[in-house]
């Protein structure tokens, strides 16, 4: 596609020369020697111009008043003025509108040129951002909830109402895989934040001191390690969303900062004596039970009461089966555009099979299970075969042939997801560590937070084996 500057001139002679020039260059040229024409091609014919070159006054009024109009319906696109010699540029209101550059005439072709180059490097950034802000939000529309459930419906409702309303935090709920993070992205992209930043933050996958610096931020030489300074993820995310991940895991002593920081409406950086303030909305999600956990002691009820301004719980897919015959057909589709494929039967026995599995991973193991259907599929049959429902535990089990020493083989024939090596890796080395999580941590070189995370969302260690927080013998 070839770009298109729009030239508003009313000198015929100036207007054609540089018209001339500039389709040479390579650009789609569309000429207007008046605001009225060049509002026409704007406005009515949405022409969507790279870039502007203007004169300053035209025969029908001042080209400001024209910027100002199209800015108000927030069209995009960089405007250049030429000014003739002893006009007087309005440059502040210029600036303020965001013209890119005033040049007086006669200007040198050599140096206009290099402005139009330098103002539509900046329009295609910035409608690159454009696009990119759009397709977020398409992606992230409140419908991309998927599932036909009164429990699902619910949540899209929910989900609606939230978007409508400035909240300033908000507790979700849910086991692993439920659609936490999906819902956190669509009240953030629809929600009346969408245009500010969304940061995403999971306080179970950072120790304690490493996951201070990252909410608060820290100045140069504010701990062993810290150089230079570093803006925060609550400064990151002022005029947007902050996402706290498995914030069950946080510290106590955490908690209290976070608590003062969210009702103080600022930070302090670490090592740093300046106030900044922040206004940020919070979601915060879990897969524990956080009541129980501030009964037990674990979570300040303070900080509970000032995040449960309000509570979405997202039930898992077991109790909402119904849902599984609306996700399945999504996720063949994506994942047959995804691996060139062209699943389009789903046999009554697949459809059985797949509800009658529980689903304890949700809809996460539902869409992993498509995937691996669909790129092992053959032919147009979703095939039954690589359903593997079981246990839901990944396959392989430890046999002599997959454990060789302290080694561990896995296959690379596309059998295995990766989510499932993960997890085999992790159960495998609990075995050998007979459930020490410490000792699991240091053999496979991480932190026990980390450790302690997956454990939770693999769903190891249950029953009356050694619990994963706690009494692991550290
Ligand atoms: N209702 C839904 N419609 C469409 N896709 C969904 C739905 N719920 C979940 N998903 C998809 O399932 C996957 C897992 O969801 P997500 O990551 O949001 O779960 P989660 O609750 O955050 O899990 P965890 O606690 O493990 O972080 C994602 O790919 C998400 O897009
Ligand atoms: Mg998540």
């Amino acid at each position: 596609m070839t770009d298109t500057l729009l030239i508003i001139e009313d000198e015929m002679l100036l207007g054609s020369e540089l018209q001339r020039h500039y389709r040479r260059g390579g650009w789609d040229v569309v000429r207007a020697n008046t605001l009225r024409r060049a509002e026409q091609a704007l406005v009515d014919q949405d022409m969507g111009p790279l870039v502007v070159l203007s004169d300053m006054s035209l025969p029908d009024g001042n080209a400001l008043d024209l910027l100002e109009k199209i800015r108000k319906r927030s069209l995009g696109g960089e405007w250049v003025f030429l000014t003739g010699y002893g006009e007087v540029p309005d440059s502040v209101r210029a600036l303020r509108l965001g013209a890119y550059d005033f040049l007086t005439k006669p200007c040198e072709q050599e140096r206009l040129d290099l402005v139009v180059a330098g103002a539509a490097r900046s329009a295609k950034a910035q409608r690159r951002l454009r696009d990119e802000a759009r397709e977020r939000t398409r992606r992230y529309a409140i419908e991309s909830f998927a599932g036909q459930s009164a429990a699902a419906r619910l949540v899209r409702d929910i989900l609606g109402k939230l978007a409508d309303v400035p909240f300033s935090a908000l507790v979700m709920t849910g086991e692993t895989g439920t659609g936490k993070g999906l819902a956190a992205r669509i009240l953030h992209h629809s929600g009346v934040r969408g245009n500010g930043p969304l940061i995403e933050l999971n306080c179970a996958a950072l120790p304690r001191e490493l996951l201070e610096s990252e909410l608060f931020g820290h100045e140069a030489g504010a701990f062993t390690g810290a150089r230079g300074r570093r803006r925060g993820l609550m400064e990151q995310a002022n005029g947007g969303t902050l996402f706290l991940d498995e914030i069950g895991e946080m510290d106590l002593d955490l908690q209290s900062k976070l608590l003062k920081a969210i009702e103080d409406r600022n930070v302090r950086r670490l090592g740093g004596d300046q106030l900044i303030s922040v206004d940020v909305q919070i979601i915060a999600a879990t897969n524990q039970d956080l009541k129980k956990r501030v009964e037990a002691g674990h979570f300040r009820a303070d900080l509970y009461h000032r995040l449960c301004v309000f509570h979405l719980h997202l039930p898992p897919l077991r109790e909402r089966k119904g849902d599984v015959r609306d996700l399945v057909p999504l996720y063949v589709a994506e994942y047959n555009v995804k691996a060139g494929k062209s699943v389009k039967v789903i046999p009554e026995d697949v459809w059985r099979m797949l509800e009658a599995h529980d689903w304890p991973g949700n809809v996460r193991e539902l869409r992993n299970v498509v995937e691996r259907c669909v790129l092992f599929a053959d032919g147009p049959v979703f095939p039954a075969q690589w359903l593997q429902l079981g246990t839901g535990e990944a396959k392989p089990e430890i046999t002599a042939s997959s454990m060789n020493g302290d080694r561990l083989i896995l296959p690379m024939d596309g059998s295995m997801a990766l989510e499932d090596m993960d997890r085999f890796i992790i159960k495998t080395a609990l075995k050998l560590h007979d459930n020490n999580v410490t000792a699991t941590a240091r053999a496979l070189g991480t932190t026990r937070e980390t450790l302690r995370y997956r454990i939770q969302k693999y769903a190891l260690l249950k029953g009356n084996e050694a619990q994963p927080t706690g009494s692991d013998g550290q």
